[in-house]
């Protein structure tokens, strides 16, 4: 008999409207949907249309109308401020409600655009859900990102208020945002009608006058703004992600879809309920802080925790076990590296032993191949389900996981398990035929991809095609290469493209190339992601430099390095790089960035055979000793 998991999956596949439509009638609609799936403009697919709805009425009114306005809807905890804050859904729809008057009162109206540079503060989850409140569309950038980055984000999305704070802190460094936001501004061609501060109390932010407003001053005064409905097919959210030059790419974020899907997987996918606490350790700045720390979580009325610390260090290896513990968690996400984290500095996990963990049920990590020793370990200590699965920023949620709300699958090393119901996961060679099981292909799945996903990329339908619709027609192209086995397992091997993933960050190299490239002394280079027992991968840079530079190479090695934590920022961990007298090369001129690869990581390879010069290699692996790495061939 067909187990719960094989039904929903069946079902989404045959009939979409009946599954999706049956999930949108958990959601609370203002107007309901005309149509489920509207699929007469392919490849555009648009969900919910004709529908009316309020992300924000979703994510906490409807949960105060409901009874659960005294629940704990958010716990603010901080190991890095010694601060723990919690907010009832009541107390979180009246703060919503007043800072989404607040940005009414800076002009802000439906479809403007609000940008979120924000540390990990409940106030920066305020800010998210106040902008949707209104009916505008937030685009939140990670803090890690240096100015450059920012005024590129700020250029594209043209927003008309930015929210910002004073500082962000990094285990023990206080991070000054406010300085970058105004280099940000400066550089953007686009400039923003107001920036909305939070200034925190270890740093004050200088306020420009008539542009600057203070936070508390302004929710001093401000009256609650109430929700105003938007078209299910109404951007919700735009999120610049990796792309593969420096110019990242816009995902947009639908608001029907969005609720729906997320809402649905919360019971289906990570199996909690209303009441219950779930924790997504990671940052409102990536997918999964905007997925699972706020949207999903509160759409279904439970307790979500904002975490603003690190897996080790604040204060220490235990303080996972301290906040499970502390709160309830019931189901965790985090990613790979963050585990790798704990585990190195308490491989025997001592620290576990300190705290109750008993309502711990489930941990799933995502963001990064899982690793089988993390893995292994994880499961021994915990001694609970430990998930992999496997999705994207565009994707918004799961492609593929072990759904536990509707049936528990056996693990499999290396594998996220069996696509989620609403993926048509195939595996097809470079001509588009699908290979047979056990065979590495391109993943791709097969049109229309599920409620929730992106629909496009912000005032760019060119480049959504070009990116992801055209390689395979009739698919969508997720960049990632693996392979489906004879059981329907998945298994994610690696990325097409040139983006990599570095403690579970995703960047692109081809972006780094770009400022390497830059440097007036550089003629050539190349960027690759090598293994890193900590954070997966981290970058290394070859540079060739001009003819007849006779400067010192560590001189030049700092600036480039440099360079890139300034363009980019720090969270690319851009710390390695290595002066080479030529990059090896095909015949026809392209660098051969695999071999390259497997000399760093120590694996075998063969020299290809339409290398230009083979006795370059042996170059390669020289330089990659001198920075430590291709160390087990000497
Ligand atoms: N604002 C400003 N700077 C930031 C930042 C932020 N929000 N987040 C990171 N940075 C900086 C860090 O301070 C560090 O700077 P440094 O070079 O001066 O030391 C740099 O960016 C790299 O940060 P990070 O990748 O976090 O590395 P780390 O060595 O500080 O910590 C881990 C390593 C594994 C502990 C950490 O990456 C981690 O907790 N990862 C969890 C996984 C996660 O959240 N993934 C997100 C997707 S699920
Ligand atoms: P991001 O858009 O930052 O979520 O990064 C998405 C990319 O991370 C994917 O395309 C994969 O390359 C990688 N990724 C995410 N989850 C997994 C996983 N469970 N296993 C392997 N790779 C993963």
């Amino acid at each position: 008999m067909a187990n719960p998991y094989e039904v929903a999956f069946e079902q989404s596949m045959n009939d979409p409207d009946g599954f999706w439509g049956k999930a949108a009638e958990d959601v609370a609609w203002t107007k309901k949907w005309d149509k489920v799936l509207d699929d007469s403009n392919k490849p555009f697919y648009r969900w919910f249309v004709g529908g009316e709805l309020n992300t924000c009425y979703s994510a906490l009114d409807l949960h105060v109308e409901e009874g659960r306005g005294d629940q704990p809807a958010l716990i603010y905890d901080s190991p890095v401020t010694d601060t723990i804050k919690s907010y009832t859904y009541k107390e979180l729809t009246d703060e919503v409600a007043k800072f989404a008057g607040v940005l009414a009162a800076q002009g802000v109206t439906k479809g403007d655009r609000v940008l979120i540079y924000m540390p990990m503060i409940a106030e920066a989850a305020i800010a998210m859900l106040a902008t949707v409140r209104i009916g505008a569309v937030h685009s939140v950038v990670f803090g890690g990102f240096a100015a450059a980055e920012l005024a590129t984000r700020i250029n594209d999305a043209k927003p008309k208020v930015i929210v910002s704070a004073s500082c962000g802190i990094e285990v023990t460094k206080v991070i000054k945002y406010k300085p970058l936001l105004d280099e940000a501004i400066e550089i953007a061609e686009s400039k923003p009608e107001k920036c909305v501060i939070i200034q925190r109390p270890m740093e004050t932010a200088s306020m420009i006058e008539g542009r600057d407003v203070d936070w508390v001053e302004a929710m001093g005064t401000a009256q609650p703004a109430d929700c105003v409905p938007v078209a299910a097919t109404d951007p919700c959210y735009i999120l610049y992600t990796s792309g593969t030059t420096g110019q990242p790419k816009g995902v947009v974020r639908d608001t029907g879809g969005h609720v729906v899907a997320l809402k649905w997987t919360m019971k289906n996918i990570y199996n909690v309920d209303a009441g219950d606490t779930y924790w997504a350790a990671s940052d409102v700045g990536w997918v999964v802080g905007h997925s699972y720390i706020v949207y999903g979580p509160l759409f279904k009325g439970c307790t979500t925790i904002l975490f603003e610390g690190k897996p080790v260090g604040t204060p220490d290896a235990g303080v996972f076990w301290r906040v499970i513990s502390q709160h309830k968690v019931k189901s965790m996400f985090t990613a790979p590296t963050a585990f790798r984290a704990i585990k190195r500095e308490d491989p025997r996990a001592e620290m576990m032993k300190d705290y109750d963990l008993s309502n711990f049920k489930y941990l799933f990590l995502a963001g990064e191949r899982l690793d089988p020793d993390t893995l292994k370990w994880a499961e021994n200590n915990l001694g609970i389900p430990v998930i992999d699965h496997w999705w994207q920023t565009e994707t918004g949620w799961a492609i593929c996981a072990n759904c536990e709300g509707l049936h528990h699958f056996p693990v499999k090393e290396g594998s996220p398990t069996k696509p989620a119901p609403g993926w048509n996961l195939q595996v097809v060679d470079e001509s588009n035929n699908q290979v047979a099981a056990g065979q590495i292909g391109a993943l791709v799945v097969k049109l229309p991809l599920p409620p929730g996903t992106l629909p496009t990329l912000w005032k760019n339908d060119p480049r959504y095609i070009e990116s992801y619709l055209e390689e395979f027609p009739g698919y969508y192209k997720t960049a990632d290469a693996g392979f489906i086995d004879d059981e329907g397992y998945a298994f994610v091997m690696s990325r097409t493209d040139d983006i990599i993933n570095v403690a579970g960050h995703r960047l692109s190299t081809g972006a780094m190339e770009e400022v390497l490239s830059d440097h007036p002394e550089v003629a050539e280079c190349a960027v690759l992601g090598v293994e890193d027992q900590l954070k997966g991968q981290v970058p290394v840079g070859f540079v060739v430099l001009n003819a007849g530079v006779d400067r010192s190479h560590d001189e030049i090695i700092s600036e480039v390095v440099q360079m890139v934590r300034e363009r980019i920022g720090p969270v690319a961990s851009f710390k390695k790089a290595t002066v080479v007298k030529r990059l090896p090369k095909t015949r026809s001129g392209k660098i051969l960035r695999g071999t390259i690869q497997k000399i760093a990581d120590n694996k075998d390879f063969k020299v290809p055979a339409t290398i230009d010069d083979p006795t370059i290699l042996g170059e390669m692996e020289e330089a990659l000793n001198t920075i430590g790495l291709a160390k087990s061939r000497q």
